[in-house]
């Protein structure tokens, strides 16, 4: 597969050509106009603005489905409605529990699916995402969803507790007073993608050729149990190595996902 440039140029359907010039002020890309249909464009990867949101779209014949960030319908939706609450591995991880509810900052954002998660629990989070394409994903898929909860009072509530900055997390966390020390930090760094699947392995692997694969990830951690008041989560591939060499004070194992808790001290019984 032909993977795209981490610059990846911006165009945009017919009526979007304002909107998409803000979108590449915003974030740095290159807007090359409006464009009838994204599949013939002249570049294997393309990112797209049109009705349905920003998204990166691969052109040619067969291309595989968008990436784009939705928190209003798919996954994110049913894993809302049905996907076990509190009991949920990423929730103990958290430190979520009855009266608990962490403010946590999530310092590898990605395309907030954890974060949208952990907010859909009723946390406080703060995403943090340093990569100009995926953070403009993040911000659109945020936008439509703060839209969609003008009639939706529950998502309301949920947009509501998050939000988000471009920036380094490295950078980020030495910006930070004492008094906006985090709860818990949370990390999901990219690592090599094994899987072999389909639609999965494709979307990995231009996630994994945009960002790379966080090489400082390790040093991430030092620094975020220095800053975070009760403890730090980390999200690792089953059978990864610990970031950082670091051992967990407490590990959640699952089939695919393991997590990895570093705890400082007790999480108070009543903490919102
Ligand atoms: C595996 S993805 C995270 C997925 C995310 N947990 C989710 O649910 O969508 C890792 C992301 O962390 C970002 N990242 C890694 N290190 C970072 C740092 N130091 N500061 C900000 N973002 C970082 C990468 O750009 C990438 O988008």
């Amino acid at each position: 597969m032909a993977l795209p440039d981490t610059h990846i140029p911006l165009f945009a359907g017919k009526g979007f050509e304002e909107q998409a010039s803000a979108v590449a002020a915003a974030f740095g890309f290159l807007f090359e106009g409006e464009a009838a249909e994204p599949q013939h464009l002249d570049y294997p990867f393309v990112l797209w603005l049109d009705d349905t949101g920003l998204s990166v779209r691969q052109t040619g014949r067969r291309p595989m489905g968008p990436i784009r960030c939705d928190f209003v319908a798919g996954s994110a939706r049913h894993r809302r409605l049905y996907g076990g609450g509190k009991s949920q591995a990423v929730a103990k991880a958290v430190g979520v529990r009855e009266r608990v509810r962490p403010c946590i900052a999530d310092l590898t954002g990605g395309l907030g699916s954890d974060a949208f998660v952990l907010a859909s629990l009723g946390c406080r989070v703060t995403v943090v995402e340093r990569h100009p394409v995926i953070a403009a994903l993040l911000a659109d898929g945020l936008a439509r969803a703060a839209e969609a909860a003008r009639g939706d009072p529950a998502l309301a509530d949920i947009t509501s507790r998050i939000s988000y900055f471009i920036a380094d997390g490295h950078e980020w966390l030495a910006s930070l007073t004492d008094a906006e020390r985090p709860d818990v930090i949370y990390l999901d760094p990219m690592f090599p993608e094994r899987r072999k699947s389909a639609q999965v392995n494709k979307t990995m692997q231009v996630f994994q050729h945009l960002v790379g694969a966080d090489a400082d990830a390790d040093e991430l951690l030092p620094k975020s149990l220095a800053v975070a008041r009760y403890r730090v989560a980390v999200k690792r591939p089953a059978g990864a190595p610990w970031l950082g060499n670091e051992k967990p004070g407490l590990v959640m194992e699952g089939k695919s996902v393991r997590y990895d808790v570093y705890p400082l001290q007790k999480i108070p019984d009543d903490l919102r």
